[in-house]
């Protein structure tokens, strides 16, 4: 017997290390879900080029294409609406979806982000640990709202920071544990394992 498994849109913006530990997952057809599409906000980027390698439709929505941020924000959610997503991953989307994407996907998106939040929302998690010169940080999966990586969080790993970390090994330290939680996370999510209760994310 052969079960539907559950389709997942990545958007992108950069290398593509956390798609490709998705691309990598889905390989095993034990896996339940399998990424059906790939988009980026913009054209050449490490990402695409995985996901091409992988043989996965790709889409880009460049902002620039568009007359304002909110004719970008419906072209972005009926591209990525084409491929019928369960769950759409930002996996390294340095943009905030707006709100005809969240609307069209609500509770449907999710985004991961190198920092423990709420610590240190934005672009540069690691940097701004180390600048605060925390001790410990991790990375942190949270289903997308309208805020600054605000939305109910569903899974956190905590990484120490090292007194000789620099953003790139920081960085790179959190991305290790960052792939798993997402590679699990989403397997989590898409068998219904979480149920959200108000701002809590829990186990059902
Ligand atoms: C990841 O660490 C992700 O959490 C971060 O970008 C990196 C993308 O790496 N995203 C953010 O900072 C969003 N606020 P990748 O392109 O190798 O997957």
């Amino acid at each position: 017997m052969t079960v539907a498994r559950s389709r997942v849109v990545v958007l992108v913006s950069g290398g593509g290390t956390n798609l490709q530990a998705l691309i990598d997952a889905s390989d095993a057809h034990d896996y339940p879900a399998h990424v059906v599409a790939v988009g980026a906000d913009r054209p050449d980027t490490g990402a695409i080029e995985r996901a091409a390698a992988a043989d996965i439709p790709t889409f880009i929505a460049a902002p620039n294409q568009y007359n304002d941020r909110a004719s970008w924000d419906v072209a972005l959610a009926d591209a990525t609406a084409i491929y019928r997503p369960d769950l759409v991953v930002l996996a390294g989307f340095m943009r905030l979806v707006g709100p005809a994407f969240l609307e069209r996907f609500s509770g449907r998106v999710i985004n991961t982000h190198p920092a423990l939040s709420p610590a240190f929302p934005g672009t540069h998690g690691p940097r701004d640990a180390l600048a605060y010169g925390v001790k410990v940080t991790g990375c942190t999966i949270f289903i997308v709202d309208s805020g600054l990586d605000t939305g109910p969080i569903v899974a956190q790993v905590a990484i120490p920071v090292l007194d000789d970390d620099d953003e790139l090994s920081l960085h790179e330290r959190i991305k290790e544990h960052e792939r798993e939680l997402l590679v699990h996370t989403v397997a989590d999510l898409v068998t219904d394992q979480y149920r959200t209760e108000g701002r809590k994310v829990v186990r059902t």
